[in-house]
C-alpha cells in the first residue's frame, strides 16, 4: 500500500510534485541538527591570552575588554588552573614590563615578567600548552615592534636578533611554544636557528604570518600599553588589502621553519583562512583579536546582540572556515558553553 493511498489529501492528483530534494528534513529538530553538524567547537581548539605584570595578588580590569584583566603571576596561575578545569587547550602570555627602554631589555632578560610568569605556569605542571608571544612593543619605551633606526623605522636585522634573545628565554623558562607577532623578515629562521642553538630543539614556533595592520588591535594596545609613540605598524605588518601577498608570508615562515601558521585578525581574514588551509599542511590557528572581541562585547552590553550566540557564531566561522584552534579572549566562556551543549 503506498502513501499516497493511504493519505489521498497528500497529493491530490495533477499537482506540482513536492520537491524531492529537502534540506529543511535535516533542520527539523536539535537532534537532527546537531547530527549533521559540520563544525563544533571543541575546548582544546581554544586559547586564552593572559596579560601578566609584576607584583603579588594583583588584578586590574582592562576597560576596552570587559572580563578581561592584568594579573600579576601567582594570579595567572590560578586562571590558568581555572582554565586547566574547563578542558581549555591552552594560554599566551603578553607582558607589561616594569621599565621599558629603546630597544625592550624587559622583553628577552631571565627575569621579564613572562619569563617569571612561565616559571610558575611549568611548575604548576599544567595540562595546557604554554605559548610565549614573541614580540618587543609591550617593552620598548617608544611602542614599535623592535628596536630603531635614526631615521625612526625599525631595525628589522637587530630586531629580530632579539626576538631570537626573547624566545630562548621564553623556551628556557617553559615555553612550549614561541609565537613571533612582530612581522619582520626572517624573523623565523632567526628565533629557529637561536633555539636549535640554545638546545631548545623541542620549542614549536608559531609563526603569526598573516598579520594584518588592523585597526581592531585598538583594545590591546590599551591593555598592554603598546600604542606605538609615533607613527604607526604599517611599515612591518601586512596591508588588509592583500590576501596574496599573505600567502607568501605563509610560505617564507613555512620555508624558514615555522611549526604553525597564526592568521591575524580572524573574522576579517576568513578568505585567508581558507586559502591557507587549502595550501599549507601545517597547523594553522587564527587569532580572534581585541576589538573582534570588544566589538561584540560592546554590543551585547547595550543589547543590540546575544553575546553568548554571537561569539559561538564567530568562533565557529574561524574554525570552519579553516582555523584548527582559536586564540580568543572568549576562551574560558566558549570552552564551559561547548560542554554544556
Ligand atoms: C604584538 C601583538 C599585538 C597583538 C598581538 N601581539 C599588538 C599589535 O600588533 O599591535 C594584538 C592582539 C589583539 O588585538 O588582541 N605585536
Amino acid at each position: 500500500m503506498s502513501l499516497v493511498e493511504d493519505h489521498p489529501a497528500a497529493a491530490p492528483a495533477g499537482d506540482v510534485p513536492a520537491p524531492t530534494t529537502r534540506p529543511r528534513r535535516t533542520r527539523r529538530t536539535e537532534a537532527l541538527r546537531a547530527f549533521v553538524r559540520e563544525t563544533r567547537i571543541h575546548p582544546r581548539q581554544l586559547v586564552a591570552p593572559l596579560f601578566v605584570f609584576p607584583g603579588q595578588g594583583l588584578r586590574e580590569p582592562v576597560g576596552s575588554m570587559p572580563g578581561v584583566e592584568r594579573v600579576t603571576p601567582d594570579e595567572a596561575v590560578r586562571d590558568a588552573r581555572a582554565l586547566e578545569a574547563l578542558g581549555v587547550g591552552g594560554l599566551i602570555l603578553f607582558g607589561l614590563p616594569a621599565d621599558k627602554d629603546a630597544v625592550g631589555t624587559g622583553g628577552w632578560i631571565r627575569d621579564g615578567i613572562v619569563q617569571e610568569t612561565l616559571r610558575r605556569l611549568r611548575d604548576a605542571d599544567l595540562d595546557l600548552v604554554l605559548v610565549a608571544d614573541t614580540c618587543l612593543c609591550e617593552y620598548t619605551d617608544h611602542g614599535h615592534c623592535g628596536p630603531l633606526l635614526a631615521d625612526g623605522r625599525v631595525d628589522n636585522e637587530a630586531t629580530i636578533e632579539l626576538y631570537a634573545r626573547t624566545a630562548v628565554s621564553q623556551a628556557a623558562a617553559g615555553a612550549d611554544i614561541v609565537a613571533p607577532s612582530g612581522m619582520m623578515d626572517g624573523q623565523v629562521a632567526a628565533i629557529r636557528h637561536g633555539l636549535d642553538q640554545a638546545g631548545a630543539i623541542d620549542t614549536a614556533i608559531l609563526a603569526y604570518a598573516a598579520k594584518t595592520a588592523s585597526a581592531f588591535y585598538g583594545p590591546f594596545r590599551d591593555a598592554a600599553g603598546s600604542t606605538p609613540a609615533f607613527g604607526d605598524r604599517r611599515g612591518y605588518q601586512m596591508d588588509p588589502a592583500n590576501a596574496r601577498e599573505s600567502m607568501r608570508e605563509m610560505a617564507i615562515d613555512v620555508a624558514e621553519g615555522a611549526d604553525m601558521l597564526l592568521v591575524k585578525p580572524a573574522l576579517p581574514s576568513l578568505d585567508i583562512l581558507a586559502a591557507a588551509r587549502a595550501r599549507f599542511d601545517v597547523p594553522i590557528g587564527a587569532y580572534q583579536v581585541s576589538g573582534e572581541f570588544a566589538s561584540i562585547e560592546a554590543a551585547a552590553q547595550r543589547g543590540w546582540l546575544d553575546r553568548r550566540r554571537a561569539l559561538t557564531e564567530s568562533t565557529t566561522a574561524i574554525l570552519r572556515a579553516g582555523a584548527g584552534f582559536v586564540i580568543t579572549y572568549a576562551a574560558a566562556d566558549l570552552a564551559a558553553w561547548a560542554r554544556e551543549a
